[in-house]
C-alpha cells in the first residue's frame, strides 16, 4: 500500500464524509475532507492532494463540475480523481470519464475494492509523474547533446580550415624548394643529393596524410556527395588508364573486364574515383611483381558490382573485420615495411557509405583478395 498518500474526499453529507475517512484513515491514508465543491477546490489548488474520491450530487458546485475545474488547472491536472455515486443515484459514467475521472465507485462499496482501486489508481499517477520526470530528464539531455554536437561541429570546421591553411601550405613551400634545389644543380655531392630527396619524400608522405586526415574529417562532416549519371565502362576505363604507369613501375599486369552490356550508375565520380584509386593502389602496392591486377565490372539483375582482384599477400583472417578502421594497418610481418598511414580504406568506406554502397571483401593468405563494391544502378 502506498503509505501515507494525501486523499481529499469531496462529499455533502458529513455522515458519509467521516464513515469514509474513518474508514480509509485506517488504512494508512491522509485524509483531507472537504464538506463542498469549492472548499475541495481551494485544498486542492492550495496542495494539492495524490487522489481525489468525488461525490457527484452536490448543490452549487457538482462532482462533474469541480472535476472539469481541476483539470482545467495545470497545477491539479495530473490528480487522478475517482467518482463516488451515492446509494440509489444512476453514475453518467460517460459524463464521468469525459470530464476526466480516471474511475468510479458506486455505494454500497466493499472496502477492499475501494482501496484495490485507490492503490491502482495512485500507482499509475506515481508511474506518470516519473514518466514525465524521466521524459524531462530526456529532453534536457538531448538539448545538451545538441548543442555539443553543434559546438564540436563547428570545432571541426575550424580544424579543417586550420589544417588546410597552415598545414598544407607549408609542406607545399617545402616541396617547392626541395624541387628547387634539385632542379637548381647546385647540389654535386651524391650524399647531399639524396638528402634532399629523402625530405622531398618525406614532405610528400605528409601531404598526403594531411589530405587524407582532411578528406575525412569532410566527409564524416557530411561533405555533399555531387552524383550524376555515369557510363559505368567509361569510369572503370579511366580509372584503369590512372593506374597503368604505377603498374608497370612495379611490373604488375593490370587488366580491365569491363561489364558484357553498359549501364549508367548514378555516382559522384570524383569521390568513386577516389575510392577506386585506394583499392587499386593498394592492389598494386601489396602485390609482389609478375602479378596481375584485375578491374572488373559485371551487371546482375538490379545491382553493380566493381572488382578489384589481386594475387598478392593477402590479409588474414583476423584482420578482416578492422580493415575499414581509421589507422589500422595489417601488422607487417616481412622484412620491408610498405609505406601508408591506413586511412585509405576509411576514406573508401566513409564515401561507399554517403553513396548507399556496399563493399565486401574476400581473401586469403598469400592467395590473393579481392575488394567487391554493390552499387545500385539506376537503369
Ligand atoms: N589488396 C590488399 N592486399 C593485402 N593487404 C591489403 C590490401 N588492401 C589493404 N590491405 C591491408 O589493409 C591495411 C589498410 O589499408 P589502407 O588502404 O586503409 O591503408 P594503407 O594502404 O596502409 O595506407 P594508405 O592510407 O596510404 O592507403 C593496409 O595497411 C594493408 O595491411
Ligand atoms: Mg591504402
Amino acid at each position: 500500500m502506498t503509505m501515507k498518500a494525501d486523499i481529499l474526499i469531496v462529499d455533502d453529507v458529513p455522515a458519509n464524509l467521516e464513515l469514509m475517512s474513518s474508514l480509509l484513515a485506517k488504512e494508512g491514508y491522509n485524509i483531507r475532507p472537504a464538506l463542498n465543491g469549492k472548499i475541495a477546490l481551494t485544498a486542492a489548488r492550495n496542495s494539492p492532494p495524490d487522489l481525489v474520491l468525488l461525490d457527484i450530487d452536490m448543490p452549487d458546485l457538482d462532482g462533474y463540475q469541480v472535476c472539469e475545474q481541476l483539470k482545467a488547472d495545470e497545477a491539479t491536472a495530473g490528480i487522478p480523481i475517482i467518482f463516488v455515486s451515492a446509494m440509489g443515484e444512476t453514475i453518467d459514467k460517460i459524463q464521468a470519464f469525459s470530464v476526466g475521472g480516471v474511475d468510479y465507485i458506486t455505494k454500497p462499496f466493499q472496502l477492499e475494492e475501494m482501496v484495490a482501486r485507490i492503490e491502482t489508481h495512485l500507482t499509475i499517477a506515481q508511474q506518470r509523474r516519473e514518466l514525465e520526470d524521466q521524459y524531462r530528464e530526456l529532453a534536457i539531455l538531448r538539448e545538451h547533446e545538441k548543442q555539443y554536437f553543434s559546438e564540436m561541429n563547428h570545432m571541426k570546421d575550424q580544424f579543417i580550415a586550420t589544417v588546410s591553411h597552415d598545414l598544407k601550405n607549408p609542406i607545399n613551400i617545402i616541396m617547392g624548394y626541395v624541387d628547387l634545389l634539385l632542379e637548381g644543380g647546385t647540389i654535386t655531392e651524391p650524399d647531399d643529393l639524396e638528402f634532399v630527396r629523402t625530405i622531398g619524400r618525406r614532405a610528400e608522405s605528409m601531404f598526403s596524410l594531411v589530405k587524407d586526415l582532411l578528406d575525412l574529417a569532410r566527409l564524416e562532416a557530411g561533405m555533399a556527395l555531387l552524383s550524376q549519371d555515369v557510363s559505368l565502362t567509361e569510369f572503370l576505363q579511366s580509372c584503369y588508364e590512372d593506374h597503368q604507369l604505377s603498374a608497370w613501375q612495379k611490373e604488375i599486369r593490370l587488366a580491365f573486364s569491363p561489364p558484357q552490356s553498359d549501364v549508367i550508375v548514378k555516382i559522384d565520380p570524383k569521390r568513386m574515383g577516389q575510392v577506386m584509386n585506394n583499392l587499386i593502389s593498394n592492389a598494386i602496392k601489396y602485390s609482389p611483381e609478375s602479378t596481375e591486377v584485375q578491374i572488373m565490372g559485371q551487371v546482375q539483375n538490379h545491382a553493380v558490382f566493381i572488382q578489384v582482384q589481386d594475387h598478392g599477400r593477402g590479409i588474414p583472417e583476423e584482420s578482416l573485420p578492422h580493415l575499414f578502421e581509421k589507422f589500422y594497418r595489417v601488422p607487417d610481418e616481412g622484412e620491408t615495411e610498405i609505406e601508408g598511414t591506413g586511412l585509405g580504406l576509411a576514406i573508401v568506406k566513409s564515401i561507399l557509405d554517403q553513396q548507399c554502397a556496399q563493399i565486401e571483401v574476400q581473401s586469403e593468405l598469400g592467395v590473393g583478395t579481392t575488394f567487391t563494391i554493390i552499387l545500385p544502378h539506376s537503369n
